[in-house]
């Protein structure tokens, strides 16, 4: 059976989405990362079949979806510091990893002390959750190691059949998914790049802010597993073109270089070296190069500041083949 899309503004989509997440339906949410694919967070079962959903080997921890910092309160401990930092980017790309409260089930948090939970900024998705009462557990709506979806339409064609409900809420604005940052003794750790750019967050703490990207004693996360947001065209990073037949080259930021022309498809995500253009664009490219059955696919690197960091550690995470 294929999922009942409805547009997120029509009358009515709000109450009927909310009526499946408390059914323990799972509904894909729009988000201004990436489509999620939700469920109530406190309905073990639903959990379960978001994993059964995304073919994911194993029961990784998911991101509640609160509606705001004061519902975030509810599911934590011991975390006023962290909610003030937090507060400042919510709702936004920023997901806090903090001491969570013994009521959640474990399947969400993968038996972890801690639970991952933002505030997504959408308004129709936090109409949502406040419609449904409770927080949504959702991992980004794509099978298991593929390309994150940025539009209903991605979720439909990779999970139609296996969720109830897409709310469509539009295009993803930010196009990346969230930047995590773990709090451990009062001090905020980056475990993932994200929407969010550390420089922003760094500007706001007034130092620098550690980064932990391969977290130590975790069930392997997924978002941070060598090979992940994968497209099937071998991809490859290249800081200049090598154009050989048959391949695409994705300038990821500024205009195509010389010797562009030599490849059979380019495409710029930002010709004006945007990055957040170039963030936004990233997921969607990859999936309509991806389906254009070439040989290869080059990703003409970018910076590494603000959202590059991001791009270049989604980008590079695609293009490591099965070893
Ligand atoms: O933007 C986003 O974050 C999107 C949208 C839908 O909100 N969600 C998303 O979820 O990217 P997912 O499941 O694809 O990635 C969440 C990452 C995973 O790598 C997971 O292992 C990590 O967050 N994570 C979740 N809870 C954690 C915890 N308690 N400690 C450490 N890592 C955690
Ligand atoms: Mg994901």
């Amino acid at each position: 059976m294929s999922a009942r899309v409805l547009q997120a503004d029509a009358p009515g989509a709000i109450e009927e989405a909310a009526g499946a997440i408390r059914a323990g339906k799972l509904v894909a949410i729009a988000t201004e990362t990436v489509y999620g694919l939700g469920a109530n967070a406190l309905d073990p079962f639903a959990v379960a079949r978001v994993f059964e959903a995304k073919g994911r080997p194993s029961f990784d921890p998911l991101i509640i979806h609160v509606a705001d910092a004061a519902m975030a309160r509810e599911w934590v401990v011991d975390s006023e510091d962290a909610l003030a930092f937090a507060a400042r980017f919510w709702p936004g790309p920023l997901t806090m990893v903090l001491p969570r409260v013994a009521r959640l089930p474990d399947l969400v948090t993968s038996g972890l002390p801690t639970v991952g939970v933002r505030v997504p900024d959408h308004a129709a998705t936090r109409a949502l959750i406040r419609a449904a009462g409770v927080p949504i557990a959702a991992p980004s709506a794509n099978r298991f190691g593929a390309v994150s979806p940025t539009t209903a339409a991605h979720v439909l064609e990779s999970l139609g059949d296996a969720v109830d409900v897409i709310l469509d809420g539009g295009p993803a604005a930010v196009g990346l998914e969230s930047t995590i940052v773990a709090w451990e003794s009062g001090e905020p750790v980056i475990l993932r790049h994200g929407g969010l750019a550390r420089e922003t967050l760094e500007a706001h703490l007034g130092r620098a802010l550690p980064t932990r990207l391969f977290a130590s004693g975790l069930p392997e996360a997924p978002g941070q597993l060598k090979r992940h947001y994968a497209t099937q065209t071998p991809m490859r990073v290249v800081d200049a073109p090598e154009p050989t037949s048959d391949r695409a080259l994705l300038v990821l930021c500024g205009p195509a270089p010389r010797g562009a022309g030599a490849y059979t498809q380019v495409v710029e995500l930002s010709p004006a070296g945007d990055l957040r253009e170039a963030a936004c664009r990233l997921f969607a490219t990859m999936r309509s190069l991806d389906a254009a059955g070439l040989r290869g696919i080059d990703a003409l690197a970018c910076t590494r500041t603000g959202l590059g960091a991001a791009i270049m550690d989604r980008v590079e995470r695609a293009c490591v083949r099965d070893e």
